[in-house]
């Protein structure tokens, strides 16, 4: 049985001040959360809601890392620095990286080594744009950016990552996919799992759905056999959004 992960990216949004006010709502609200859950703050607010997330069921994470342990790599964060913060997980590949800032899949692969190498959570986000889903590729994208973001990742280390499926015409644009065409890229996705590893590591593989999941379309998406939980955007920012997601009910 797989356990549902639900993630809040909260992006560029927050000062540490209102970051840290959302994180003292989510541990209240969330104490009692069967599920896994998850929030991403921007690199300037890590430290203070690792504090106030320290030791309660809510995991930290980062948004993104550089491909790199250290050195003259201007306006990046390391790897070192994350641990040293206690961040637990780290957002690897969202479309937002690959698209507005050029990340190519082998960067992608590079930091997704890099973060399991140091023991942290990789969250790996693949999917297809507009003009591919169109196009009748959107299986092959996502097929191709699964692969390329797994090179060289053991089976051993796949247990610490969770594939988050987010099709990039669905983010922040109120469009989601259906519940059953997200499942059918799942499925598609998992099978790419199968074909690298093995039955077990697929059947074991969390996948999120990512894109414009809000408490009023969460139930339905996570209902589908292969939807694990969610990575949450524009939700994420508000508790009164976030945390129904949060506690949906399968
Ligand atoms: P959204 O973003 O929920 O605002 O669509 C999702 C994401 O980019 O992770």
């Amino acid at each position: 049985m797989r356990r549902t992960f639900i993630a809040g990216n909260w992006k560029m949004h927050k000062t540490p001040a209102e970051a840290v006010a959302l994180a003292k709502e989510l541990v209240s609200e969330l104490s009692g959360s069967s599920h896994k859950v998850l929030v991403a703050p921007s690199f300037t607010c890590i430290q203070a809601v690792g504090e106030v997330v320290k030791d309660t069921n809510i995991l930290l994470g980062a948004q993104n890392m550089a491909t790199v342990e250290e050195g003259a790599h201007t306006g990046e964060t390391s790897v070192l620095m994350l641990k040293a913060l206690g961040v637990d997980a780290v957002i690897l590949g969202h479309s937002e990286r690959r698209h507005v800032y050029g990340e190519t899949d082998e960067m992608v692969n590079t930091k997704v080594k890099l973060a399991l190498q140091h023991g942290l959570e990789v969250i790996l986000c693949v999917g297809e744009k507009l003009e591919e889903r169109e196009a009748g590729q959107a299986e092959a994208v996502v097929e191709l950016q699964t692969k390329e973001g797994l090179k060289g990742v053991s089976e051993a280390d796949l247990a610490k990552v969770t594939i988050a499926y987010e099709p990039v015409w669905a983010i922040g644009t109120g469009k989601t996919a259906t519940p059953q065409d997200a499942d059918d890229i799942h499925k598609v996705t998992r099978g790419v799992v199968k074909s690298l590893y093995s039955d077990k590591a697929a059947e074991e593989m969390i996948i999120q759905y990512g894109g414009s999941v809000k408490p009023d379309n969460a139930t339905e998406l996570m209902g589908m056999e292969n939807i694990d939980g969610a990575l949450v955007g524009g939700a994420a920012l508000k508790a009164e959004l976030f945390v129904p997601i949060a506690q949906y009910d399968k």
